[in-house]
């Protein structure tokens, strides 16, 4: 990797005092403010130049009136999906939603389905998505990932069972948040024909398909031959790949001609047609010039994960790093140390002085695992592993 880069993630800006969940929510989160937090899904990374100086230009200019999608932005989306995914995606079939990808998913829940109806999600599953059925007062279902040989793989024998005939909506997470796991074609094909048979539309969230650190190829489901496949919607965004939560967007790709009209009038009613200027700079600036950055990132974020599985197997070999292709989220197994899980959770924050993601936030099959945000310097992913360390040595 060169340099350049090399001394910007090693060197990353304090993030304190700038309303960040990640550096500026621990009393809140943990009641103490030492804890090194590693827990929220962003990056402590600037973010790449080029993004800064379209953003600079553009407030430059001292007028933030209504502004629309360019056409230059459409095709900065579509360009990178043919570049970086070899994914030839039709114009016609994507639809833009600026407040976000869990926003969207959110609409689209409330127009798939009813209240009462089975929504099915592979557990442990990023928290949102649950909350999001259950809030919406849909009925969630839950299908437990099974960890074979330390990697976890879909368990299609449940999930077949798990469907009934109020079964409308698959919530879909590719590559896999907590777990890092890039569903291979033949996974995804078999999702699909279930899904398919049972008239169960997908709904894929895909924001960290860009992340991908062993050399694997990420399948987008719409890429999927659409006669395999059951109606589905593929949502990316450039918010986890360069950094840029905050200035929320997402992309909706959609070959099904009913659902993308219903999904353009959702748009166009909550006026959602219109664009935060700021977000659109960011994302057509990140798509178009942020490569060379997104490939140094991908070599530091792959140091970072051998780091903590060679630090654990060398030194604390009952904490497992999970098997995982992608994402810069560690899911580490304590299921050998001999403490219950909240007696591990406290020792983390008060002993070890590292926040991490609750397991039993993704579901109840996350007892006595935890995640772990490894998007930060070296030096201060390992000074949290060696807290880790000290603390959960004698368990
Ligand atoms: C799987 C997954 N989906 C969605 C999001 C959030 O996306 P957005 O900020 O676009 O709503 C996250 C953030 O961690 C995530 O991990």
């Amino acid at each position: 990797m060169n340099k350049p880069y090399i001394s910007l993630f090693d060197n990353p800006p304090n993030r304190k005092g700038t309303n960040t969940f990640k550096w500026d929510f621990n009393h809140v989160k943990y009641g103490r403010e030492d804890v090194i937090p590693m827990w929220i899904a962003d990056m402590d990374f600037a973010v790449p130049q080029v993004i800064t100086q379209a953003l600079a230009k553009r407030i430059k200019h001292p007028v933030y009136g209504y502004s629309y999608r360019s056409e230059d932005y459409v095709d900065a989306i579509v360009n990178w999906l043919a570049q970086y995914h070899d994914w030839p995606v039709n114009k016609k079939h994507l639809a833009f939603y600026p407040p976000g990808t869990v926003s969207a998913i959110n609409m689209l829940i409330n127009q798939l389905t009813e209240i009462g109806d089975e929504i099915l999600v592979f557990t442990p599953s990023y928290p949102p998505l649950m909350k999001m059925v259950n809030e919406n007062q849909r009925i969630l279902v839950e299908s437990p990932l099974i960890k074979i040989d330390n990697e976890y793989q879909m368990d299609f024998e449940n999930f077949r069972t798990s469907i009934s005939s109020k079964t409308r909506l698959l919530l879909f997470c590719s590559p896999h948040n907590p777990t890092g796991r890039v569903w291979r074609e033949e996974e995804l094909l078999e999702v699909a024909t279930i899904c398919r048979d049972n008239n169960i539309v997908v709904i894929s969230d895909e924001v960290h398909a860009d992340l991908l650190l062993a050399g694997k190829k990420h399948t987008h489901f719409n890429r999927l031959a659409a006669h395999l496949r059951p109606t589905s919607v593929t949502i990316i965004s450039p918010g986890k790949t360069f950094n840029i939560a905050a200035l929320s967007q997402s992309t909706l790709i959609c070959d099904n001609k009913a659902l993308m009209q219903n999904i353009q009038r959702q748009i166009s009613t909550a006026h959602l047609s219109l664009d935060n200027a700021f977000s659109a700079t960011a994302t057509q600036a990140a798509y178009s010039h942020g490569l060379d950055w997104l490939n140094a990132l991908l070599d530091y974020l792959k140091t970072n994960r051998e780091f903590i599985h060679e630090f654990l197997s060398a030194n604390l070999p009952k904490v497992v790093l999970v098997s995982g292709q992608g994402t810069y989220l560690a899911w580490l197994d304590f299921s050998a140390i001999r403490l219950s899980h909240e007696d591990i959770y406290q020792k983390l924050i008060k002993q070890a002085g590292v926040g991490l993601y609750n397991g039993l936030e993704f579901g109840d099959c996350g007892e006595k695992f935890f995640r772990l945000n490894f998007a930060c310097s070296h030096e201060l992913l390992k000074k949290a592993m060696y807290q880790i360390y000290q603390v959960f040595r004698e368990f």
